[in-house]
């Protein structure tokens, strides 16, 4: 199979003239005369087997350990690059973008600690959680046992406890008892002071996981020492007993004496028990009560198409695998549903739908890509999707065509819906814009789109949603102020989808979607979509999807596109100047090119140093007004400007014709977004080129961009494989001196 995917554009489209496509590739791959039979398809390890059934990762220390790296890294990265707080952002945005740093990551250790924001899914089961509800201190320590439990449970263990019962196993076996769930908070205590104070005293070591009503109590420690502390334990719940047949007493008499409040000080500091069965079935029934109302809605539209429904199995698989191998997986823990064939052509998913089929035709593509096959029948059955694959494929159309066919074909006509059906959530406000005028260019029996955004004009944006729109793209600061501010009604949403969805959570937009999901009918149907899926991200969709599929083609693993050519070259920051000004002297007249830079400053300082050479380039970040971006872009897509510099505010989603070459002056700050930067070219098809520059201050990613590169088959300068070998050594010498000090502190102790 040749490099080239067979469904790339091959006519020019009568609607968007510029957009005829090469059916050899293009001139980037010309330019540096590279080898065409390279890596046309990916090879196996096929989704590196990071989901189990259940819908998570199959290895749970593994995933918290990335939540805590990411999280650390997003606190530097935010520092690094004001401009995607600006970017991402919304009018608020600026303030949210500077702040972003705090609120982010305060976001994240939250949102960590708590999935189970009420309302958002997880929901009440966490909430209610005695043992959560304790102290916020404690979260962390809750979030190191539900991994050791695959978070089935809320296992507890103090901060020390987590040898404990692993190193009982020469010991004797654990003493094990059960006790009301109600009560396990009594045993903890505030902040885990009742549980340590007892484990201390004893010297034992208690774990507690919650069950569905009974909580299991296990107690490793010496004979004597267990009993003790198992009565220690009995003596709390008996006073916790007396106190609460008080407390009803009490509560009877309505005024409680001033003696019986002062006799026992111990109860008088007691709190009472919360009844958090009560508590969540009133939640639910408030859940119930706010939903009470909502129209009747249609998720499944598919008519399997009589070729789609004959093919073999056989036949599937080995369409799926010549398609970049598409893997798919139903993330439903119950009973698993039928995977659908894949819609192999564009009539297999559309044909009832001719008005969508002559949009295709006429923007010349000649086969759904492989994303689009496999994912539009499952979005068409009305099932939860999460669609990974790779940058420039096309996941754009992937939810929209369905998206357009779930509106129209609504029970309630959408003029009596009282407001839009359709919510794109996106990082960006350019990849807001371009979302919107896709769906301006598919546009599907006259249903209505605008674009929410910050740095818009607000009062325009409130007229043509008051107005009324089928359809709103959005970036989530700028929608979440409009919905506070009772703007916008969210309750009509039945189709919702989050673009780019690690890139939000990055930018620290996850509370803003939390909130806004808030007023989003929970039946709705989900799509998540995005070329990268961390493991940040997957406990997002944990949250916000309910039972999905999952569709990704070629691998989970961060691979970049296979069309780039990826160049890499070892520098110093001092040479960095000398080798793009020689670049862009020698690019040829058809090229363009995208600089990414990692700060504002940066990317200010090196436009005005090319303007002043004479070289026309345009310039995109976060601090420059709206217009400003607007017209960086404009210019660039149009070719009037042949160079855009630009800060990772580029980086997601947008899909510019014929960008021949991404420069990478600066490596970002994370290997994800060095998979999209780079997939700003060779989309839909097409070659590009990426040249990287990579210098000292790179070298803690050198070993994740060799795999990048050796995953798609690149050559590895020896310059950076050298680096990624000397970090390697460094990093360990700095672990064994850590380990020398640290037991050299310890022996000194015992001296
Ligand atoms: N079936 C198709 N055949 C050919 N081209 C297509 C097809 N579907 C979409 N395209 C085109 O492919 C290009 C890339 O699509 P899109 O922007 O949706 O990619 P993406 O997968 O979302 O990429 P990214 O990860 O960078 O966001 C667009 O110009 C789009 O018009
Ligand atoms: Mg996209």
């Amino acid at each position: 199979m040749s490099w080239a995917p067979e469904w790339k554009r091959v006519e020019s489209n009568p609607r968007d003239p510029g957009g005829s496509w090469d059916n050899r590739g293009g001139h980037g791959g010309a330019r540096e005369g590279r080898g065409q039979g390279r890596g046309g398809r990916h090879s196996g390890g096929q989704g590196g087997g990071s989901w189990d059934g259940r819908g998570r990762s199959r290895d749970p220390g593994r995933s918290q350990g990335q939540g805590q790296v990411s999280d650390s890294g997003r606190g530097r990265d935010q520092g690094r690059d004001s401009d995607l707080g600006g970017g991402g952002g919304e009018d608020s945005d600026s303030s949210r973008g500077r702040g972003s740093g705090g609120d982010s990551d305060s976001g994240r250790g939250r949102g960590q600690g708590q999935d189970s924001d009420p309302g958002v899914g997880g929901g009440p089961d966490q909430d209610s959680d005695p043992v959560r509800g304790g102290s916020p201190d404690r979260d962390s320590d809750l979030g190191q046992c539900q991994g050791q439990h695959q978070g089935k449970d809320y296992g507890w263990s103090s901060l020390s406890d987590h040898l404990g019962p692993r190193a009982t196993g020469s010991r004797e076996l654990p003493l094990c008892f059960s006790l009301n769930n109600n009560m396990v908070g009594v045993v903890i205590g505030r902040g885990g002071s009742k549980i340590k104070d007892i484990q201390h005293l004893t010297n034992t070591k208690i774990q507690i996981i919650k069950g569905d009503s009974e909580a299991e109590v296990k107690i490793f420690g010496s004979h004597d020492m267990k009993a003790k502390a198992k009565e220690a334990i009995e003596t709390l719940l008996k006073k916790q007993q007396s106190y609460n047949s008080k407390y009803a007493d009490n509560a009877a008499s309505q005024l409680p004496s001033e003696s019986s409040l002062s006799t026992n000080y111990t109860v008088r500091r007691a709190q009472p028990l919360l009844d958090w069965d009560q508590i969540r079935a009133e939640s639910m029934k408030w859940e119930k009560r706010k939903w009470a109302d909502l129209p009747p809605i249609k998720k499944d539209f598919y008519i399997e198409s009589k070729e789609t429904s004959l093919m073999s199995e056989a036949e599937v698989d080995n369409w799926r695998k010549e398609n970049f191998n598409i893997i798919c997986d139903d993330l439903k823990i119950a009973e698993k549903r039928i995977i659908p064939n894949p819609t192999c052509k564009f009539k297999d998913a559309f044909q009832q739908y001719p008005e969508l089929l002559r949009n295709i035709t006429m923007a010349g593509f000649q086969k759904p890509t492989p994303i689009q096959s496999q994912a539009w029948p499952i979005i068409l059955q009305g099932i939860d999707l999460i669609g990974v694959a790779q940058t420039g494929t096309g996941k754009t159309l992937a939810y929209l065509m369905p998206g357009f066919i779930h509106l129209s074909s609504q029970p309630i006509p959408k003029e009596q819906r009282n407001g839009p059906g359709m919510l794109v959530l996106t990082p960006t406000r350019e990849l807001a814009l371009q979302v919107n005028s896709e769906c301006s260019k598919y546009s599907y029996e006259g249903l209505k789109s605008i674009c929410i955004y910050g740095g818009g004009n607000r009062k325009e944006q409130i007229q043509a949603i008051t107005e009324g729109v089928d359809i709103i793209i959005a970036t989530p600061g700028r929608l979440n102020d409009l919905q506070m501010n009772n703007f916008v009604n969210l309750r009509s949403i039945t189709y919702l989808v989050l673009d780019e969805a690690d890139k939000m959570l990055d930018l620290g937009f996850e509370h803003q979607i939390m909130k806004i999901l808030l007023d989003v009918r929970p039946d709705r149907q989900t799509i998540m979509t995005s070329a990268t899926w961390p493991d940040t991200v997957r406990r997002l969709a944990h949250s916000y999807l309910k039972e999905p599929m999952i569709v990704y083609v070629g691998t989970l693993d961060l691979a970049a596109v296979h069309t780039v050519k990826q160049n890499v070259i070892v520098t110093t920051e001092e040479e960095k100047r000398a080798l793009i000004q020689e670049f862009l002297k020698n690019m040829s007249p058809q090229d363009k090119v995208i600089v990414f830079v990692s700060r504002k400053l940066i990317a200010d300082d090196l436009s005005s140093d090319l303007s002043i050479q004479g070289i026309p380039v345009q310039l995109l970040h976060g601090d420059r007004d709206q217009s400003d971006r607007e017209q960086a872009l404009e210019d660039f897509r149009t070719g009037r400007v042949k160079i855009l510099i630009a800060t990772d505010l580029a980086s997601r989603g947008l899909d510019v014709d014929d960008i021949t070459h991404v420069y990478n002056y600066d490596f970002p700050r994370n290997i994800e977004e060095y998979v999209h930067r780079v997939g700003r070219t060779g989309r839909a098809g097409k070659t590009g080129i990426s040249i990287t520059l990579f210098t000292k201050s790179d070298s803690k990613t050198a070993n994740e961009l060799i795999k990048i590169l050796k995953r798609a088959s690149q050559i590895i300068p020896e310059d950076l494989a050298t680096m990624a070998e000397e970090y390697q050594l460094h990093e360990e010498k700095k672990d064994t001196e850590r380990r020398s000090r640290k037991y050299q502190g310890k022996s000194k102790k015992f001296n």
